[in-house]
């Protein structure tokens, strides 16, 4: 495996290191929710909806009693006084909600739980439950009969509007108008949605794979009724969570319940075809994009416009039009949301919830604006590029966009491109070459960590992050490595465990610049305890030295002068072992966002809403497609694509979640989307059998670069985060790839063979 080694300037990044959790993964240490060996648990099963709209009007149960092993059934009509409060993340508009009462919000709703000796007789059970409904005709999705639309509740601020977008569009001289469409997708973790609950006393322990510990050990303690110290979540890996384990899920209070009534453990596992709706998903959305430029080449107008799906009770959105309307230098901006009211399970987040549908609008407008100019698109990029915010006015703290683009276009052979649509070939394969950009807001957020050194000079760090297969726990040991002039081999890394310090939830890629932050933060407050010892100390050689001036580097306390003491020798001088606590509140953000924090409500410094610096990373994303001329089959044998995204603190874990975004990407343009059967409103491809999605012959060649930046402005240490940017611009590169390779422009996605015929 080919990656560049980055930036080994910055002290605290630049140095690939192996994942330090990589032994326990393959090995099978490593322990997932439903792992957690407990003494003699109970098993639970799920009873989903099979109607979209009305009511349960009753439950046939004489055939689920009868199975061996049968224990009890949990329904909204013995669960009363139990459950209160729906699940509080993800808007307090409303989610759909279960077991509350006897309404049906959408296909594939909890209406039972089924609680057995064993999983198979749990399952036998549900299976025989019957449930009586009163049913309703259901709307499926956009311009199915009773949807209801609305304009969104913008989350932060109106949305982006400035000078006369109309005006301007109808005075000039290149314009694009087009329609895009982005269908439903699912997240589908390698990890169910599992869950294992154990009480003792008052005291509850959730085992589940989560985003957001502190998150959950508040949402459930209000579900619950109780105190949230009263509740502990483990979650020490996640088996994949891409934003579905973000939000706290309804079976997680009702798993708890059923525990509590019968006195003793309970697991829960909902099945793959469950997790399509008990979970969250990427809505489908339509827009509406107009771009106006001068001969030029020069933006004059920028209209972007959305309709996004939620559910009836929630007004779930995701609002991409927030970073479409800062991409490109442009006076003339006017953007709006919609939400499309329909009887489906509530949406969330799924990797750049907002950024991968709404960049695909753009990126598409601006390739198609690239042909009615007849130019490069990439010249058109650089032509409209800009340093400077062009809805708030900010500077971005860096922006490196054609830094990448140079970089890639180089890499991949761009100027080989004979820029007319159909004109290269190779043997029946039409070639085509696409590119976009790509874009994702450095968000940081609080946090907190608990650090002890022994005097054996090695280090132990907490703290509640997640390791969602990004290399967390890596991360977090190579800054503390670093700060504390230690070997990554000396630190031990806890997290995933709410009685540790909290950390925000995992997702808007914020963790790697919040968790390096504190950590570094924690370390540089156990350096001040050990310089003023050793200041004070008559057998040190420091003694009377400034204690600003001591440092610690290569396992030693070093001074000016050459003056130097091995690190376990400082650190024994405190008596025993150093423990420090530390928070971290980065600029921006209030006192009260620890507070906050702590109850399970993470306040960030987002990148479009600071008042110094619009934060951004950005990237370039080049593909190669081949269509073959006359069975219109898609194949994208290259990617290339660069990003510039501060200080990587690890080139080796960035390299590989910056390549999963990208074949992500390929998977969402030419293969993916969750089917809805109209009529029923019902997922119809909801197993990995029938849910389309790449496989190794799919993506013969991804090529990463990091483009070095440093950048002072978006955080102390320069980290924006690479969680979720390499999606972003796939979908608009290969849907550009394929109108370059065929002169055919498709702007719903995805791009399957029948589209092309
Ligand atoms: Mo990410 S979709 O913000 O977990």
């Amino acid at each position: 495996m080919a990656y560049d080694a980055g930036d080994t300037a910055n002290p605290f990044g630049g140095q690939p290191h192996p994942r330090i959790d990589g032994k326990a993964k393959v090995t099978g240490a490593a322990r997932y929710g439903s792992d957690e060996p407990v003494a003699n648990p109970a098993f639970a099963y799920l009873v989903t909806s099979s109607i979209a709209k009305g009511r349960v009007t009753g439950f046939q149960l004489d055939a689920a009693r009868a199975v061996r092993g049968y224990i009890d059934i949990l329904t909204h009509e013995n669960i009363n006084g139990e459950y209160h409060t729906p699940p509080p993340f993800g808007g307090k508009d409303g989610q759909t909600t279960t077991l509350e009462s006897d309404q049906v919000w959408h296909d594939g709703q909890i209406v039972a739980v089924v609680l057995a000796e064993t999983f198979e007789a749990a399952r036998e059970a549900a299976n025989k439950v019957v449930v009586n409904y009163a049913v309703e005709a259901p709307s499926a999705t956009f311009d199915s009969p009773g949807t209801t639309t609305e304009p969104h509740k913008p989350q932060s601020g109106p949305d982006p509007k400035k000078g006369d977008a109309a005006g301007a569009f109808q005075g000039a001289a290149v314009k694009v108008d087009a329609q895009y469409y982005t269908p439903p997708q699912h997240h589908n973790p390698i990890e169910l949605f599992a869950t294992t609950c154990v009480w003792d006393g008052p005291h509850l322990t959730v085992y589940e794979g989560s985003q957001f510990m502190w998150g959950m050990k508040n949402a459930l303690a209000k579900q619950l009724q109780t105190d949230p110290t009263n509740i502990r979540a483990v979650s020490r890996f996640v088996g994949g969570g891409f934003g579905s384990k973000g939000g706290t899920r309804p079976q997680t209070a009702l798993c708890a319940i059923a525990a509590r009534r019968l006195n003793r453990p309970v697991k829960l596992v909902a099945t793959r075809d469950q997790g399509f709706t008990v979970a969250t998903f990427r809505a489908e959305t339509r827009q509406h994009v107009k771009l106006a430029a001068s001969t030029d080449g020069k933006l004059v107008s920028f209209f972007h416009e959305g309709w996004e799906v939620t559910s009836r009770p929630s007004g779930y959105n995701v609002g991409g039009v927030d970073t479409t309307a800062r991409m490109y230098a442009c006076p003339n901006i006017a953007t709006a949301v919609n939400v499309v009211h329909a009887d489906r399970n509530t949406p969330g987040f799924q990797r750049a919830p907002a950024e991968t549908p709404y960049m695909f609008g753009l990126e598409c407008a601006m390739d198609e604006l690239a042909y009615a100019l007849a130019m490069d698109p990439i010249e058109l990029r650089r032509i409209n590029d800009t340093q400077v915010d062009p809805v708030s006015g900010l500077k971005f703290s860096s922006r490196s966009l054609m830094q990448c683009f140079d970089q890639a276009a180089a890499r991949f052979g761009w100027k080989n491109r004979n820029p007319k649509p159909a004109s290269m070939r190779d043997g029946d394969w039409l070639i085509g070459y696409g590119c976009a950009t790509a874009c994702y807001p450095t968000n940081i957020g609080p946090g907190a960590a608990r650090l002890a050194i022994t005097p054996d000079g090695k280090a132990t760090i907490g703290l509640a992050a997640h390791e969602i297969g990004t290399g967390a726990y890596t991360t977090v040991a190579i800054t503390v490595a670093r700060t504390l002039g230690i070997p990554v081999e000396s630190v031990t890394v806890n997290l995933g465990d709410s009685d540790l310090p909290p950390i925000p939830v995992a997702g808007g890629s914020n963790n790697a610049a919040s968790t390096s932050h504190v950590a570094h933060k924690v370390c540089m407050e156990a350096l001040t305890k050990i310089a003023a010892a050793a200041v004070a100390a008559s057998d040190s050689p420091f003694h009377g030295a400034d204690p600003a001036t001591l440092k610690l580097e290569d396992g030693a306390l070093k001074g000016p002068g050459n003056r130097s003491e091995p690190l376990q020798k400082a650190v024994g001088r405190l008596g025993g072992k150093l423990e420090v606590y530390a928070e971290n509140i980065p600029k921006g953000l209030q006192p009260e966002a620890m507070a906050n924090l702590y109850k399970g409500m993470p306040m960030m410094a987002r990148g479009s809403g600071r008042k110094d610096f619009t934060t951004y990373a950005f990237g370039a994303q080049l593909v190669e497609v081949r269509v073959h001329e006359r069975t219109r089959e898609v194949r994208a044998p290259r990617v290339v694509s660069a990003f510039a995204a501060g200080n990587i603190i690890n080139p080796l874990t960035a390299y590989s979640q910056l390549m999963g975004g990208a074949i992500w990407g390929l998977s969402a343009a030419l293969h993916e989307a969750t089917e809805l059967d109209l009529t029923h409103a019902r997922y119809m491809n909801d197993n990995l059998a029938d849910y389309m999605v790449p496989v190794n012959a799919d993506v013969p060649s991804v090529e990463i670069i990091m483009v070095p930046e440093h950048d002072e402005g978006v955080n102390p240490l320069g980290v924006k985060g690479i969680g979720e940017i390499g999606i972003v611009g796939m979908n608009a590169a290969v849907a550009n790839a394929v109108f370059h390779a065929t002169g055919k422009r498709i702007r719903d996605l995805p791009i399957r063979v029948e589209k092309l015929l």
